[in-house]
């Protein structure tokens, strides 16, 4: 098996990064595909959720995996988890420097979540730029939407003026992201909504793209 990597990557704390791990391992477990976490971040909430999910029920962790590396271990890390998992998931600390270049150089595809903000929009022209020196692609995922609201169309707009590709998902600002994470869960876990389908979609968009690279 030679799996692919996914590195999450944006500038900005709180961006949604973790997040947007979380649920593309779940989205691609939910497709029977195989998934490895890689927390990156010494803040370790990635960790965190992994153990909670592990402690709660250990069968809810099956065809998954955690491990955390530092920045200059990454490359290592990953040819291991690659041979043995469908999909790598690489989860960033908030920076867009010289640290984060491995993480973006072992990525097949590299995710950027922005939050409805401007100030999110503005950090993420860094992690861009590293990422075109790298030679990788990378789809930005707009995250924490208000559909309907000025500020959301003019971040949306703007996104698109950044010349990298847009998902055409949206993750939208949901209680239930923060809620379930908070139990060692996904949206996808819980009842039926729109959280669960915009993980579903953009986890399909997400493996079309993969399959490109
Ligand atoms: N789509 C969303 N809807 C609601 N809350 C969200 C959403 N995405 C992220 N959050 C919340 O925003 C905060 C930061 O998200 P997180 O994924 O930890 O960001 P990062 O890893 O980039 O620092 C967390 O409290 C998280 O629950
Ligand atoms: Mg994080």
């Amino acid at each position: 098996m030679a799996g692919q990597v996914i590195t999450v990557a944006q500038q900005k704390g709180g961006s949604g990064k973790t997040t947007l791990a979380v649920h593309m391992a779940l989205g691609f477990r939910a497709r029977g595909q195989s998934v490895a976490l890689v927390d990156l971040d010494p803040q370790g909430s990635l960790g965190r959720w992994f153990m909670m999910r592990l402690e709660d029920d250990p069968s809810l962790c099956e065809a998954m995996d955690f491990a955390t590396s530092s920045a200059w271990g990454i490359s290592y890390e990953c040819r291991k988890l690659v041979a043995s998992h469908d999909i790598v998931i690489v989860d960033t600390p908030p920076k867009a420097d010289s640290d984060l270049r491995p993480a973006l150089r072992v990525a097949d595809l590299v995710l950027v979540p922005v939050a409805s903000s401007h100030v999110d929009l503005w950090a993420t022209e860094g992690v861009l730029d590293l990422a075109e020196r790298e030679n990788k692609a990378a789809l930005l995922v707009l995250n924490r939407a208000r559909p309907g609201t000025r500020l959301g169309a003019e971040v949306a707009e703007a996104a698109r003026g950044l010349g990298a590709e847009l998902a055409d998902t949206v993750l939208a600002n949901r209680v239930g992201y923060a809620e379930s994470m908070g139990r060692g869960r996904g949206v996808t876990e819980g009842p039926k909504g729109p959280g669960r389908d915009e993980v579903i979609a953009l986890t399909a968009e997400v493996a079309d793209r993969l399959a490109k690279v």
